[in-house]
């Protein structure tokens, strides 16, 4: 019983990103080595149009490299302008998905200033992800630097309308030329950017999604809890078969129904429990799960908005129908970097579908539609620096 509130209560909820640790025992590349080449040749910037920006499709003019071997450690980092890579045919990457990745935001303030949000967290969830491909560790202080630079460098094709972003994606893949399934002695790491519109063109919108019971994304002892490449390549086929069958992304669970993402987001529940009292409840990060930066703001914001409970536990679907069933639940949302918040609208389990009231009007729930705002504002720092007479957000490093 102690426990069991010591464990609820905020001051002991525990987080993934509590102990920014990013040092790396080993010698690593330094940002003061930084070199840069501009391009000359400067790309044409697309409109900031939410149908023509969309995530992923353009690319700025530069971006971040630094080689590893094990004879030589790491290279000097370098900024140069955006090209492709030549890459041996033999490189372990393509083979055996010795590749991790991360996803992070760059905003543009209202007073033209560049501002990342949380990318300490995301060096610090890359180093986690890199140790478990037995990829080479690096300094995530010195990764953050430089990728601050190549932000500075492409500064002007960070949009500066409101919902726009230029997305970041460094990436830490194994080059050695050989087929044997082994920690690779070659690496390369590499940042690109991409300027990005609203996920969704039309704003916030509630998708349906099916809980997959005969495909599983991430099993107890796996790599669910790290960002790498092979995660994912095996969730593109069962995202086109719901698709087909009217719903947009998969709910991802366990055979025994233990719930835990949906598509490459995390998830939210928000319902009234068996004694009438509202929870915020979230899948535990049991090493399935992806501790999402986005998941660990909003699980900070809302224990302190102190108005629910607010709980990390194992949740399982048979819950969730219960919840809906008895109509205890209020609102169903994922979230990430790409989409911040995604609204759900409905749930199709075992031949039903369950639906969730949202307001027409937000084309959310009235929590979800709070949390996107506080999440922008948070991020774009227009309306928190009003609000808290001009001081910066503990999330947000201006550059
Ligand atoms: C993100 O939300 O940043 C993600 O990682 C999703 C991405 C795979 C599209």
């Amino acid at each position: 019983m102690m426990l069991r509130s010591l464990w609820r209560s905020p001051a002991f909820s525990f987080s993934y990103y509590s102990n920014l640790d990013l040092s790396c025992p080993y010698p690593s590349f330094q940002a003061r080595d930084l070199t840069t080449t501009h391009t000359m040749h400067y790309i044409t910037k697309p409109p900031c149009d939410p149908k023509i920006m969309t995530f992923g499709a353009f690319h700025t003019d530069h971006l971040l490299e630094i080689d590893w071997s094990e004879k030589m450690g790491w290279s000097r980092p370098q900024i140069v302008p955006f090209k492709s890579f030549s890459i041996h045919p033999f490189s372990a990457c393509l083979h055996y998905a010795i590749e991790c990745f991360e996803g992070a935001k760059a905003y543009r303030g209202p007073d033209n200033s560049i501002r990342t949000f949380r990318l300490n967290c995301n060096m610090y969830r890359m180093k986690q992800s890199a140790k478990r491909l037995s990829l080479p560790d690096f300094d995530g202080g010195e990764l953050e630097r430089c990728i601050e630079q190549l932000l500075k460098v492409d500064r002007d094709w960070i949009p500066d309308r409101p919902g726009f972003s230029c997305y970041i994606r460094p990436t830490l893949m194994a080059t050695e030329e050989a087929l044997g399934v082994r920690a690779s002695s070659r690496a390369k790491l590499f940042v690109v950017l991409c300027p990005v519109g609203p996920y969704f063109p039309s704003g916030l919108k509630p998708v349906r999604v099916f809980c997959n019971t005969s495909t599983i994304r991430s099993a107890p002892g796996g790599v669910g809890g790290y960002k790498v490449a092979g995660n994912y390549a095996p969730t593109v086929l069962p995202l086109k078969e719901v698709q087909k069958i009217g719903f947009h992304q998969n709910l991802w669970m366990l055979p025994d129904g233990l719930v835990q993402e949906m598509g490459v987001c995390n998830l939210f529940f928000f319902w009234k429990n068996k004694q009438g009292e509202k929870e915020l409840v979230t899948p535990i990060l049991d090493g399935t799960i992806l501790p999402g930066i986005s998941r660990d703001s909003i699980l900070e914001l809302t224990r302190n908005m102190g108005k629910f409970k607010v709980i990390e536990k194992k949740l399982y679907i048979q819950e969730v129908v219960e919840a809906m069933e008895e109509g205890r639940m209020i609102e169903m949302f994922g979230s990430g970097t790409a989409v911040s918040i995604q609204p759900i609208e409905a749930i199709g389990y075992n031949d039903k579908i369950y639906e969730v009231q949202y307001d027409q009007k937000l084309n959310a729930g009235e929590l979800s539609h709070e949390l996107f705002d506080i999440l922008t504002n948070i991020q774009v720092q227009s309306e928190y620096q009003f609000q808290t007479g001009g001081g910066e957000h503990k999330w947000v490093r201006s550059i």
